[in-house]
C-alpha cells in the first residue's frame, strides 16, 4: 500500500474559488520571503509551497532578502531586520513561546504580510494559520492576528502496540509498528506531523500505555535507533516523541532483583537508561507510566507510593530536559459488586490527593477528564481543583471507545469543552479547567486506513482536540467550521449542513445510549454495543444499579459512597442534592425512582423512553442532512459517509430496543405513547 495514497485531510489545499480572494492572496504569496536557518523553517517553507501551489495555482518564488514590493515574509523575531522593524515592542511582549504574529504591513511604497514568533515552532504554526486562513476564505487586507497556546503540553497518546495492534483502535493498524519491528515508512510518518503540527500538536507518545514484553524494550539498543527515526521526523515538525514505558524495566530488562524506586540499584539502572535514550534522541520527551493499575506494575509492590515512583523516572530523564506523565487512572479492578461502599469514582482522588505536592517539577500527573473511563457523560474528575501543588494534564479520549467506534457519528469537541470550562471553584469562581492545567493528554484515534481515522468524519475528532487544547476558549461552532471549510469546502450549504450534523452527534449518541451519566452498558471486552448488563455483576466497578423501582448509583455523602465530597464545597453540595444536580449527571450521583419528575415534567422512565426514540430519529436525520450534499461531495467520501451513517441508523435502533425492553421489563411501566417495546 503506498503512503501516498493517505489522504491529507484538512491539509488538502483545493484551488480557493473566489476571485476578488484568489488575487488578494496571489499578490503576496508569490514571492516567499525566508532565511532557512533551521528545519523547522524549512517544514514551514516546504507547506507554504505546498499550499499556494494547490490553493492559488502558483509557484511561488523563494528568496532570502526582500526584492517585491508585496510578499509574505516569514522567521523568528530577533533573526531579520526587515520583520522586526514592523512589529512593535508591545506585539514582541505579546507573543509567548510557540505563539505568533501574522501582520499585514502597508509601508514604504510595500504591503506585505510578515509572519513570526519567538521560535520556529510558532513560525511552523503561524505558517499553518496563514495556509488555513486561506483556506477558508479569510480577507487578510490588514490582518494583526497574535496567538499563543494555552496549554504548553499538547500531546497525543497512542495506544499502539508493536504487533501491528491498537489497544482502542478503530481505523486499522498500527503507524509506527508492524510484526513486532519498528515500521520504515517514515513518509507517512512525516505526513502524520504535518497533521498534527498543523493543529498545534508538539509531543507523542508512540505505544501503548500498557507496555507489554516486546514494548518494554523498545528503550533498549535494539530498537532505539529506529525510535531515533522516527524521533527525527517528527522534530522536523516541532514534536517530541515520548515512550510509555513498563515499570519493572530494571527487572525485564536490567536483570535485577527489584524494580523498588527507592533502591539504588534501581535508580541508577533508569538514570543510565535515560542516558541511552537521549544519546539516540537529544530531545526525548519522556516517560508515559501506568502503574498499579490494571495488573501493570508499579510502587505498590515495594510499599511505595506513586510519588516516589515517579519521581525516581523524573529524577533519571531531569538532567536531559524529561518530563515524566504519570497517569492517575488507578483503582481496583477485582471489585466485589456486591459491596455498595466501594466506589471506581472515588479511587484516583483517593490514591493521589494525600501526595499532592510531593512530585517533583517534572512530574506531571495525566487525568481522565472524568472519574470512571471516558464514557458518553460524567462529571469532571474531582482532581481537577483538588490537586493545588502538583502539575496536572487533563487526558481525553479521541478515539472513540465508549462512543461509537468510529462507526457512529459522534463529534466531540462540544464534550470538551465543557470539561475544560468546568469551574473547579478550587481558587474561587472562574477556576476552570483549562486554567490550572499544565497541558492536555488525547488518546489517538489514528491508524493505518488510508484516511487516518477510519470514518472520514471522525478527523474532526482529532482536528478538534488539536484546536481546542491550543485554545479552549475557541467555540465549537468556529472550531468545526475551519474543519468542514478546510475539509469539504466553502460552499455554505454544505458548511452548515455538516456543521449541524457535527454539532448535535455527540448529544444524538448520548440519547439513545446508556442515560444521565450513568455510563457503560456496553457488552463487556470490546466495549461496543447495548448491554444493559454486561458490567452490572462483574469486578470492573461499573455498575448502574438498576432495580424494580430505580437506577442511578448514589454517591451522595448524606446515603450512598460519599463520592461528591472530593469537590469542593460549592461543586459538592450542588451534585449531592436532587434538585440541583445537574440533570445530565443524575443518575451518576442519585440513585432515582423512574416515577421521578424531571425539570421537563417527564417522569425518568419516560424520559428514558422518550430520548431512546427521539435518539434513534436523529440518526436517521443524520442520514438524510448528509444525503441533501450528494451533488457537492466527492462521490468516494459521499459514499463512504453514507455507509456509516447507515449502520449507525441500525445499530441506534438496537441501543434504543435493548435499552427501552430492559426498562420497562423493570419497572413494568408502559410508555405513555404506546410505542413498541419488547
Ligand atoms: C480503559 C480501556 C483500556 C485502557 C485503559 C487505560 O480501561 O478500556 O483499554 O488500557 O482504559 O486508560 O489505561
Amino acid at each position: 500500500m503506498s503512503e501516498d495514497l493517505y489522504e491529507s485531510c484538512w491539509l488538502n489545499y483545493r484551488k480557493i474559488e473566489d476571485p476578488y480572494l484568489l488575487k488578494q492572496y496571489s499578490n503576496w504569496c508569490a514571492n516567499f520571503v525566508a532565511v532557512v536557518d533551521t528545519p523547522l523553517i524549512q517544514s514551514a517553507l516546504n507547506e507554504f509551497d505546498m499550499g499556494i501551489r494547490g490553493m492559488l495555482g502558483i509557484i511561488p518564488f523563494i528568496s532570502t532578502t526582500v526584492n517585491k514590493t508585496s510578499f509574505v515574509i516569514v522567521g523568528v523575531l530577533g533573526n531579520n531586520p526587515e520583520i522586526d522593524r514592523e512589529v512593535s515592542v508591545s506585539e514582541q511582549n505579546s507573543i509567548m513561546e510557540d505563539g505568533y504574529l501574522i501582520k499585514n504591513i502597508k509601508a514604504g511604497g510595500k504591503c506585505y504580510i510578515v509572519v513570526t514568533g519567538k521560535n520556529d515552532r510558532g513560525v511552523l504554526y503561524g505558517i499553518f494559520e496563514l495556509l488555513r486562513l486561506i483556506r477558508i476564505n479569510t480577507d487578510l487586507n490588514g490582518i494583526a492576528k497574535i496567538e499563543n497556546p494555552c496549554n504548553a503540553l499538547r500531546v497525543v497518546n497512542h495506544w499502539d502496540n508493536m504487533d501491528g495492534s491498537i489497544e482502542r483502535g478503530y481505523a486499522g493498524k498500527s503507524i509506527f509498528f508492524e510484526d513486532n519491528k519498528i515500521t520504515r515508512n517514515l513518509k507517512r510518518i512525516r505526513s502524520y506531523g504535518r497533521l498534527l503540527a498543523s493543529i498545534g500538536i508538539n509531543g507523542v507518545v508512540i505505544n501503548n500505555v500498557n507496555a507489554h514484553e516486546t514494548e518494554t524494550k523498545l528503550i533498549t539498543k535494539e530498537y532505539l535507533p529506529y525510535v531515533a527515526e522516527i524521533a527525527d521526523v517528527f522534530r522536523e515538525y516541532g514534536i517530541r516523541l515520548f515512550l510509555s514505558v513498563n515499570f519493572a524495566s530494571p527487572i525485564e530488562l536490567g536483570g535485577l532483583r527489584t524494580a523498588d524506586p527507592l533502591d539504588d540499584e534501581v535508580k541508577n539502572w533508569w538514570q543510565k537508561k535515560a542516558e541511552e535514550i537521549y544519546a539516540y534522541i537529544c530531545d526525548f520527551g519522556g516517560f508515559l507510566v501506568k502503574a498499579d493499575s490494571e495488573f501493570r506494575p508499579g510502587p505498590f509492590t515495594y510499599n511505595r507510593n506513586h510519588a516516589d515512583g515517579a519521581n525516581m523516572l523524573a529524577e533519571a530523564v531531569k538532567p536531559h530536559g524529561g518530563v515524566v506523565f504519570w497517569r492517575c487512572f488507578v483503582y481496583n479492578c477485582l471489585q466485589d459488586w456486591r459491596n455498595k461502599t466501594i466506589d471506581r469514582a472515588k479511587a484516583a482522588y483517593d490514591h493521589f490527593m494525600p501526595l499532592d505536592g510531593m512530585f517533583n517539577d517534572n512530574v506531571v500527573l495525566q487525568i481522565k477528564n472524568g472519574p470512571m473511563d471516558f464514557q458518553v457523560r460524567e462529571p469532571v474528575s474531582p482532581l481537577f481543583g483538588g490537586l493545588t501543588k502538583t502539575k496536572t494534564m487533563l487526558e481525553l479520549q479521541i478515539t472513540q471507545e465508549y462512543t461509537g467506534q468510529q462507526k457512529h457519528l459522534c463529534y466531540l469537541a462540544p464534550m470538551w469543552k465543557e470539561i475544560m470550562n468546568f469551574d473547579t471553584c478550587c481558587k474561587g469562581e472562574g477556576s476552570t479547567v483549562d486554567s490550572i492545567i499544565s497541558g492536555v493528554a488525547g488518546v489517538a484515534n489514528v491508524g493505518d486506513d488510508l484516511n487516518w481515522t477510519g470514518f472520514q468524519l471522525a478527523q474532526s475528532n482529532l482536528f478538534g482536540f488539536g484546536r481546542l487544547v491550543w485554545n479552549p476558549s475557541l467555540s465549537s461552532r468556529e472550531i468545526t467550521e475551519e474543519w468542514v471549510r478546510m475539509t469539504y469546502s466553502n460552499d455554505e450549504e454544505v458548511v452548515n449542513t455538516v456543521l449541524e450534523m457535527l454539532l448535535k452527534s455527540w448529544k444524538i449518541y448520548e440519547s439513545y445510549t446508556s442515560p444521565l451519566g450513568i455510563g457503560w452498558m456496553v457488552n463487556p471486552g470490546h466495549h461496543y454495543g447495548p448491554n444493559v448488563d454486561g458490567y452490572e455483576y462483574s469486578k470492573w466497578g461499573t455498575y448502574h444499579r438498576a432495580d424494580l423501582e430505580g437506577i442511578g448509583v448514589d454517591r451522595t455523602v448524606r446515603s450512598g459512597t460519599g463520592f461528591t465530597k472530593q469537590y469542593c464545597s460549592e461543586i459538592a453540595s450542588k451534585y449531592e442534592k436532587l434538585d440541583t444536580c445537574p440533570e445530565e449527571l443524575l443518575l451518576f450521583f442519585h440513585h432515582v425512582p423512574y416515577t421521578y419528575r424531571l425539570k421537563s415534567g417527564e417522569t425518568l422512565i419516560q424520559y428514558i423512553y422518550n430520548t431512546h426514540f427521539d435518539g434513534a430519529d436523529e440518526a436517521v436525520k443524520l442520514k438524510e442532512k448528509w444525503q441533501s450534499l450528494r451533488e457537492k461531495i466527492k462521490e468516494p467520501y459521499f459514499l463512504h459517509v453514507l455507509e456509516r451513517l447507515e449502520g449507525q441508523i441500525e445499530h441506534a435502533k438496537e441501543w434504543r430496543d435493548v435499552i427501552n425492553s430492559y426498562f420497562y421489563r423493570k419497572s413494568g411501566i408502559k410508555d405513555e405513547l404506546g410505542r413498541q417495546i419488547y
